[in-house]
């Protein structure tokens, strides 16, 4: 399933109850780095895994200030937990994978587990809804992890980020799971990540793109011939 995002932004902006998309959207503005279709992606994918009944908990790796979290929470389902991984200290070194202009953003998207907080309880999570990890991936990866994993938001960016991201969390993720990269068309280290990370397991996804800067795609799904 491909979000058609003109028509379908235009009709979920356009809708006045509230908790929906638009207002969700407005809510996590001053909280996110991700532009409204990106938002709108993480919306219709989540959607997607509840209408198709995937089961597993979502798991979102690179929070910052959580307003992405908040769209995932608000659309996951009673029945599911969100896990948010951070370090909350800002983006680590780079690696020789990663481009020589991600060396500028070393330190930059420091934010607190406060502000996460913050945007989760003002668009309605209860305590019960989310756990958060803070802490570098390294870290924080050799803690209890969710059993199963319907949808993985992989924002982190570099090159080791990334690929520890999805060595960890892709076997969790039963057939007809999600797994959305976000900044696969920004950053290369990302983009070789998530490559080196297909050669190693032999996989070969049905990679969607999303937009300039997002890549998606469904486990274990072969083609598009039935939509
Ligand atoms: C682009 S930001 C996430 C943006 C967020 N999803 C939003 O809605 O705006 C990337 C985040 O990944 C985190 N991060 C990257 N690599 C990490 C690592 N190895 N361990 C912990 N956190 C990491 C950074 O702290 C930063 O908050």
């Amino acid at each position: 399933m491909r979000p058609k995002i003109p028509s379908a932004l235009k009709r979920l902006l356009n809708k006045e109850k509230p908790n929906d998309f638009g207002n969700l959207c407005q809510a996590v503005r001053d909280h996110t780095l991700l532009d409204t279709e990106r938002l709108l992606s993480l919306w219709t994918l989540i959607n997607d895994i509840n209408q198709r009944e995937v089961i597993g908990d979502i798991v979102e790796c690179g929070a910052y200030k959580g307003g992405s979290s908040a769209v995932l929470r608000a659309g996951m389902g009673a029945h599911r937990k969100l896990w948010i991984y951070d370090s909350f200290q800002g983006m680590p070194e780079t690696s020789q994978r990663d481009c020589s202009e991600a060396k500028n953003w070393v330190g930059e998207c420091a934010a607190s587990v406060g502000d996460v907080l913050k945007i989760l309880q003002a668009t309605g999570a209860s305590d019960a809804d989310f756990i958060i990890r803070e802490g570098w991936f390294q870290n924080s990866f050799k803690q209890a992890l969710p059993e199963k994993v319907a949808l993985l938001h992989c924002d982190a960016d570099w090159y080791q980020s990334v690929i520890l991201t999805l060595e960890t969390f892709y076997p969790l993720m039963p057939k007809g799971a999600c797994v959305i990269i976000d900044d696969f068309g920004y950053w290369e280290g990302c983009r070789t990540a998530y490559y080196d990370f297909c050669q190693k397991w032999g996989e070969r996804p049905l990679l969607e793109r999303q937009g300039k800067f997002q890549a998606y795609w469904i486990k274990g799904k072969e083609h598009n011939r039935n939509g």
